[in-house]
């Protein structure tokens, strides 16, 4: 394949709608000269306006001048034939996702421009391989996808197809950061970066409630204030919408051939067919009165402390921060190696639920409850508790009295391996994991895209070292070996780096030269 050099400065964009015009406006606003076109148009008319309008406002808040704003108009024109984008550099489409109609438009592109134009799909879920096959000039074929709304989410994905010339995905990536974008590249698999890590959340909290440990809100309330999410799964999916998620989550799994990471749920399914679909329909995992989201109130914590607790000695440093919370509440401590008969008993698991951590320890399983202590227990912003089948009202409520007892909410979950917030936040870095080990993108590309993209306060593999690679791995294994679930096997990437005390976002030391060759 021979490499060829591209100059970008005429854009052509086909298909006007939410991400045609979006990626219109930063283009336009980086000086670039852009065509507009579309099977409707109406729908060019449309983007004009609705860029005429969103230059206009940014020039009232002050975040844009006359002049640049006036300029950027000009620089827009409409093409009322595909013929008239003729003389583009680069043409991105953001057309109807179907294969056969961008096979289509791209080969008729082809008949059309020059032979150093780069045609680029924004497509989020088709193969940029499959949509070359068909181009008498694959090599010109990149993924350049954006997410919505493109001038707010400032990443971009570049996608090579197995053709594809490298030159014009570098051009690609080149024109990003022009227009004030991060280019992240990837290698042309399902869901690219973004859509493949963020199915670690989803399909989790799903399975979470799927085991009717904890309720929608009580999961998206740990998600949030527990481990620092923006959003919880739930929220995220009311967002999004069902008709949007559910089928990329079915989608993304059948690709994979049925991958265990990725097993979507019946819960959405049945919600779907329901048109419970999310905040734009009302109703979804929430209800929304006038577009405003439900959410129950939380009854009062208990205030009755227990007389007496036990802390398990496995973990030290969970110990530790148990101890200091009894101490705050002035509880006394039982601090025998077995416990007494009347102690309230905490363990502090990790990927193991309630139960085996009260049998292997040989504890009394009604008085036994477990607190999620992967985050910092103190100075938290919510803490978990969970309860084995066995544990007594008495021993729950005198364990949520302690843990409320500085004023932080308590979440208290049926049992479950791995609580909600380590079960979620393994799979999060191992799906993250598994992306660097098929060489699918960086480490540093996937930590960027997601963060980006999804909003995460870290990318997965810099969560993962923050947590430390060892503990996550103890949860993965843990949560297997009670489950038995192929799911939560643990990626060789974090294997291997937990066991050699290795940074996740580290490659292999020795390949550090080659690992362009490997990603294309
Ligand atoms: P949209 O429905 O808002 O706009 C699509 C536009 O394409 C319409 O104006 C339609 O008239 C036009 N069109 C359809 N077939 C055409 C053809 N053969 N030739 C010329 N114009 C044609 O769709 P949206 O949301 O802008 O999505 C477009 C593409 O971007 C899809 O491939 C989608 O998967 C991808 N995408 C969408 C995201 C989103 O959140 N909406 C995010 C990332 C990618």
């Amino acid at each position: 394949m021979t490499s060829r050099n591209y100059s970008i400065e005429t854009i052509g964009i086909v298909g006007t709608g939410a991400m045609g015009r979006g990626i219109a406006q930063i283009a336009a606003l980086a000086g670039l000269s852009v065509r507009l076109y579309d099977t409707n148009p109406a729908a060019i008319g449309a983007a004009r306006d609705y860029l005429a309008d969103t230059f206009a406002k940014l020039v009232t808040k002050g975040k844009l001048e006359q002049a640049r704003s006036l300029a950027a108009l000009a620089n827009v024109s409409a093409a009322h034939t595909v013929a008239e984008l003729a003389g583009c550099d680069l043409v991105i489409e953001a057309i109807v996702e179907k294969l056969d109609v961008k096979r289509a438009l791209f080969r008729e592109l082809e008949s059309v421009v020059g032979g150093q134009c780069v045609l680029a799909s924004n497509t989020s879920s088709l193969s940029i391989t499959a949509i070359a096959a068909e181009c008498a000039d694959p090599s010109r074929v990149v993924g350049y996808h954006f997410f919505n709304p493109v001038p707010l989410m400032k990443v971009v994905e570049i996608i090579d197809g197995l053709r594809t010339d490298p030159a014009a995905g570098d051009a690609l990536m080149d024109l990003a950061r022009r227009m004030g974008h991060t280019p992240v590249r990837a290698k042309d698999m399902p869901g690219f970066i973004v859509n493949h890590a963020g199915r670690g959340m989803n399909t989790e909290g799903l399975r979470i409630a799927g085991e009717g440990v904890a309720s929608f809100v009580d999961i998206d309330r740990i998600m949030r204030e527990q481990a620092g999410f923006r959003l919880g799964p739930f929220e995220l999916l009311d967002l999004t919408a069902l008709d949007v998620s559910h089928p990329v989550m079915e989608s993304i799994y059948h690709q994979f051939y049925e991958e265990p990471r990725f097993t979507p749920s019946p819960i959405t399914g049945t919600r779907f067919a329901g048109g419970l679909l999310g905040r734009k329909t009302g109703e979804g995992f929430y209800r929304y009165v006038d577009g405003k989201q439900q959410v129950p109130q939380e009854a009062p914590a208990p205030t009755a402390l227990p007389s007496r607790v036990w802390v398990s000695k496995r973990y030290p440093d969970a110990r530790n921060a148990v101890l200091q919370l009894i101490e705050q509440a002035g509880v006394s401590l039982d601090d025998n190696d077995a416990p007494s008969a009347d102690s309230l008993l905490i363990v502090t698991p990790f990927g193991h639920d309630a139960t085996t951590a009260a049998i292997d320890e040989a504890l009394d399983a009604s008085r036994v409850v477990a607190v999620d202590a992967l985050f910092p227990l103190v100075g938290a912003s919510r803490r978990s508790l969970m309860t084995t089948p066995a544990t007594s009202r008495a021993s729950r409520d005198a364990a949520h009295a302690l843990f409320a007892h500085d004023g932080v909410p308590v979440t208290v979950i049926r049992d479950s391996t791995g609580f909600v917030a380590q079960r979620v936040v393994a799979t999060i870095v191992n799906i993250g994991c598994d992306i660097a080990q098929q060489q699918i993108a960086t480490p540093q590309d996937i930590d960027l895209a997601v963060t980006l993209g999804l909003g995460y306060p870290r990318g997965p593999l810099a969560l993962g070292d923050a947590l430390g690679a060892r503990t996550i791995l103890d949860i993965l294994r843990n949560i297997g070996s009670v489950l038995g679930d192929p799911r939560y096997r643990p990626s060789p990437w974090l294997a291997r780096r937990a066991l050699l005390g290795m940074s996740l976002t580290q490659d292999d030391a020795a390949s550090a030269d080659t690992a362009t060759e490997h990603t294309q």
